[in-house]
């Protein structure tokens, strides 16, 4: 594994993490889902990232991930690096949503109980929600830094105003931004241009989810929808209409690019969001150990001559392509 330090801080992160957002609630196998677990860390993925609303049933991942850590790596928790989030629906009724100090700090006691753990590594506002007031929700954040019950904080998919004023509030608070979190892939490249200069400014670690648009940048949707993928699945997050003619072809020219180069498109999808300086790590989804076997060979080739660099850059111009 390969580790790049993250922002201004003493921490350092691999550059693969491990996301539950699927294939880790209670309609996923346990046994698939302790394997990829295991098999991350074995491999040196130290990094999880979680969140109180990931299953289904929500909440159900931080669940299943408390069993795996307590039945196989209670005696590593000091080599772990454990994430969770609170913003987005939970639980019904007006305080179970949103980004306001009562939802956070009740969703970050939920999430402690869920997963058997005594403090997060980082623990993020995972959305702006419009409402509530910067200040109001970075406050929570910091004082879950002074109960101990998380070591960082971190905000994800925060606009670029709102994301400044988060940095200043916790710099003001000497509770540095550590992470921010934002969608990022060949297929939507926007945070890139709107954000990471800004995290990277005021020394906070970048760290992209959805690298693979979800499946999209892999070979998996070629001739048709398969029926175990995600965009067969329940997950509302990746619908057949997602599928498009534009984003196939343009995944097929991608792809040529990637076998000139030895490599399977995830992997150069995940070699090209590497290949940006200022981000810290990358956090992968996988449905099986194959995919996580087969996404960590990406670290045998970061390295992009500036030929392909345009090459990919033309495919990908046309913002049709963006989620
Ligand atoms: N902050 C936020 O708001 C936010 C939002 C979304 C995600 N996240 C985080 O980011 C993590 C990753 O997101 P993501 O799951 O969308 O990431 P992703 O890496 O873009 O997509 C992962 C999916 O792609 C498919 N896949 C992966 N490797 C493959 C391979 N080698 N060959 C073929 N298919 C492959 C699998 O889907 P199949 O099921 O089709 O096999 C896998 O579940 C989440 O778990 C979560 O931790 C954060």
């Amino acid at each position: 594994m390969q580790f790049r330090q993250c922002g201004h801080s003493g921490i350092k992160l691999p550059v693969l993490s491990l996301g539950l957002w699927h294939n880790f609630g209670d309609n996923a196998p346990f046994d698939v889902a302790t394997d990829l677990v295991l098999t991350a860390f074995d491999k040196g993925i130290c990094h999880f990232d979680l969140a109180n609303n990931y299953g289904p049933p929500p909440g159900s991942a931080e669940t299943n991930f408390g069993k795996i850590l307590r039945e196989n790596l209670s005696s590593h928790r000091d080599e772990l690096f454990i994430a969770s989030k609170a913003g987005h629906d939970m639980w019904p009724g007006v305080y179970g949503t949103g980004s306001s100090r009562k939802n956070i700090i009740a969703s970050c006691d939920q999430s402690l109980k869920r997963t058997g753990l005594e403090y997060f590594d980082v623990f993020y506002s995972h959305v702006y929600d419009k409402f509530t007031p910067v200040e109001e929700t970075m406050q929570a954040l910091i004082d879950l830094v002074h109960q101990g019950k998380a070591l960082y904080v971190g905000i994800s998919k925060y606009p670029p105003e709102q994301q400044q004023l988060a940095y200043d509030i916790l710099k003001e608070a000497h509770v540095p931004c550590l992470l921010s979190q934002y969608r990022c892939s060949m297929f939507d490249p926007k945070a890139k241009i709107n954000n990471f200069q800004i995290a990277s400014e005021n020394g906070s670690g970048i760290i992209c989810f959805s690298p693979l648009a979800q499946g999209l940048l892999t070979d998996k949707y070629f001739n048709g929808i398969p029926e175990n993928s995600r965009a067969a699945g329940s997950s509302v997050f990746l619908q057949t209409s997602h599928i498009t003619p534009e984003r196939i072809e343009a995944s097929k020219q991608l792809n040529e690019i990637a076998q000139q180069r030895n490599q399977s498109l995830a992997q150069m999808a995940l070699a090209w969001i590497l290949s940006d300086d200022r981000v810290t790590s990358c956090i992968i989804g996988a449905s099986s150990v194959k995919q996580l076997n087969a996404n960590l060979e990406t670290l045998n080739n970061l390295d992009f001559s500036d030929e392909e660099l345009s090459d990919i850059k033309r495919i990908i111009s046309d913002p049709i392509l963006y989620f």
